[in-house]
C-alpha cells in the first residue's frame, strides 16, 4: 500500500503564518526571520518529552491559551475550514472532527523536531485520520519529516516543500520522523488532522493520546467541523 502525497496551498496559510510572525516578533527578541530561530535558542539535542518545550512552542501554546481572542487561533480555525471544505468536495462527507490547535515543529540545525520514528497510531490516534503538514519554512533534505512510501516497508523520504505549501498525507498508520538537521536553517512547520466525525463517534469516549493525556473525542483534541469559529 503506497503513501499518497497531495501538495497544495491555502489563501489562510498565509494569514497564520503572517499572524505568528508577529507574535514572534513581539515575543522573542531579537527574531526576525522563521529560518533564524537557532541563533535565538537553546538546541540542546531533543530527548523523548521534550520535542514541544522549546522557547518558541511556549511563546506559540500560550498564545493558543486565549483561545479565538489569538489572531493567531483565528487564522488557524480560517484555515481548517478553508481545508474542510476542500475535504468536503473530495470525500463527500459534510462533518468532520479537526484538531482544536495546531502542533508546531521546530526542527534547529544539529537537532530533530520529533523525538522518534513513529506512527500516529501508535499514540493512540484513531485510524481514519488526515494530516495537514503546513510548511512555515522550506523544508530541504535533512530539514524535512521523513515519510514512510510503501506501508511496512521503512523507505523513508523527505516531504520536501516550498514556504506556505501544504502536504495532506496519512501519517496514522505510515511511519515517519525526522533526521539530525544538517542543513544550516531551521525548519519551523505546522501540523494538525481532520477525520470524518463517523470514525470517531463510535469509538471509546475517554480513549487518550498517549502524548499529552489529551482526550481524542470533541471534548477535548477535537473540534466540531461546524463549531470552528465558535469554540475555543
Ligand atoms: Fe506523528
Amino acid at each position: 500500500m503506497l503513501q499518497t502525497i497531495d501538495r497544495k496551498y491555502f489563501k489562510y496559510s498565509q494569514i497564520l503564518c503572517d499572524e505568528l510572525f508577529k507574535l514572534l516578533t513581539s515575543k522573542l527578541e531579537g527574531f526576525s526571520a522563521f529560518e533564524n530561530i537557532h541563533l535565538l535558542i537553546n538546541s540542546k539535542l531533543l530527548e523523548k518529552g521534550t520535542d514541544q518545550a522549546t522557547n518558541v512552542h511556549r511563546i506559540i501554546y500560550s498564545d493558543f491559551d486565549k483561545g479565538l481572542q489569538s489572531p493567531s487561533v483565528l487564522a488557524y480555525r480560517q484555515l481548517c475550514r478553508e481545508w474542510v471544505n476542500d475535504l468536503r468536495l473530495i470525500f463527500a462527507f459534510e462533518d468532520w472532527a479537526v484538531q482544536r490547535y495546531p502542533s508546531i515543529r521546530v526542527h534547529l540545525p544539529r537537532n530533530k523536531s520529533v523525538f522518534e520514528f513513529h506512527r500516529d497510531s501508535d499514540y493512540s490516534h484513531p485510524l481514519g485520520e488526515i494530516n495537514h503538514f503546513l510548511a512555515i519554512t522550506k523544508c530541504q533534505k535533512t530539514a524535512s519529516l521523513h515519510v514512510e512510501q510503501s506501508l511496512g516497508w521503512e523507505d523513508f523520504k523527505p516531504l520536501e516543500l516550498a514556504p506556505l505549501q501544504s502536504a495532506i498525507l496519512n501519517t496514522s498508520i505510515f511511519k515517519h520522523g525526522d533526521f539530525i538537521n544538517v542543513e544550516e536553517y531551521t525548519r519551523l512547520s505546522l501540523d494538525f488532522r481532520a477525520i470524518p466525525l463517523h470514525c470517531i463517534v463510535n469509538q471509546e469516549a475517554t480513549r487518550a493520546s498517549l502524548t499529552k493525556g489529551k482526550t481524542m473525542d470533541l471534548t477535548d483534541y477535537y473540534l466540531h467541523s461546524s463549531n470552528l469559529l465558535d469554540e475555543d
